[in-house]
């Protein structure tokens, strides 16, 4: 068991070319639902289904070291918006919350006791296909973002983007949350801020928000519902 993260958040990455891993993918599969399954199934690349796997892995290995379930007994059930969250909690087991983000090379899960949490990592080499902050950035942030040098707006463009999606995700609301309706600004060495427009309801002073850079290539971003002091974030590479 793991001390349980109240009034913290445990972030665990997983690099998906850890060879200790891969060799555990057979073991991994035993964990999963038939659902899940199912859903690797449809994957048309091995890579993919390596991450998918691995994914898994991580979240119920993770949870586990939490509550007292065994990893292939957590049953999940997706919100409205996608989300996959704990269904049919233990009694007396803690209101474990966690949030899942993959890309190129790397896995995070972040996991908290009771409040809202999201988590968002990128590879800074992925290639984008169109102007995705002229498109669905705020004003605020465009501008700022086109205020810098050119060759460092794409590094700052992902500062952006992980600490928005971690925000949308944190929410539950995926990208039915318009991208356009809060606001970062960056403060280095200040951690992030952020503004919302008054239809989102929503109150800057509850979340605290968190970046990192867990290899040189990835950018992470984290959002977290605090209600006073910011909480203490653990992050950590582990092989499920
Ligand atoms: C689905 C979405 C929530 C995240 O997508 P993403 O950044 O491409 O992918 P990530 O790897 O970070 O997150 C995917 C995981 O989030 C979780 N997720 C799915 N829907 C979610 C939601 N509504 N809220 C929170 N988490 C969600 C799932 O666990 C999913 O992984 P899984 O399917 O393996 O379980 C959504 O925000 C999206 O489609 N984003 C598109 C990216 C984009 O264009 N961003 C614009 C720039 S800011």
């Amino acid at each position: 068991m793991d001390v349980l993260p109240f009034n913290a958040v445990h972030i665990d990455l997983v690099d998906t070319a850890n060879k200790a891993a891969l060799d555990k993918l057979d073991a991994y599969k035993a964990l999963m639902s038939a659902d899940e399954h199912e859903r690797m199934a449809r994957f048309v690349f091995d890579r993919d289904r390596r991450a998918f796997l691995i994914t898994r892995a991580l979240v119920r290995t993770m949870l586990s070291r939490y509550g007292s379930v065994p990893p292939a007994e957590w049953r999940f059930i997706a919100n409205v918006h996608g989300r996959p969250e704990i269904l049919d909690r233990p009694p007396g087991a803690p209101d474990l919350r966690f949030n899942i983000s993959h890309t190129d090379g790397l896995i995070a899960c972040a996991v908290t006791i009771g409040r809202e949490v999201g988590v968002d990592v990128e590879h800074t080499g992925r290639h984008l296909t169109h102007d995705v902050a002229g498109r669905h950035f705020a004003p605020n942030e465009v501008s700022d973002l086109r205020k810098l040098p050119e060759d460092e707006q794409k590094k700052v463009f992902f500062d952006y983007w992980t600490l928005k999606e971690a925000y949308i995700k944190a929410r539950g609301f995926g990208l039915a949350l318009p991208l356009g309706d809060f606001a970062f600004k960056l403060n280095p060495p200040a951690p992030p801020s952020i503004t919302f427009e008054p239809s989102l309801e929503d109150d800057p002073a509850t979340w605290q928000f968190m970046q990192d850079w867990p290899t040189p290539h990835h950018r992470l971003g984290l959002a977290v519902r605090r209600d006073g002091a910011d909480l203490p974030v653990r992050l950590r590479f582990v092989t499920p």
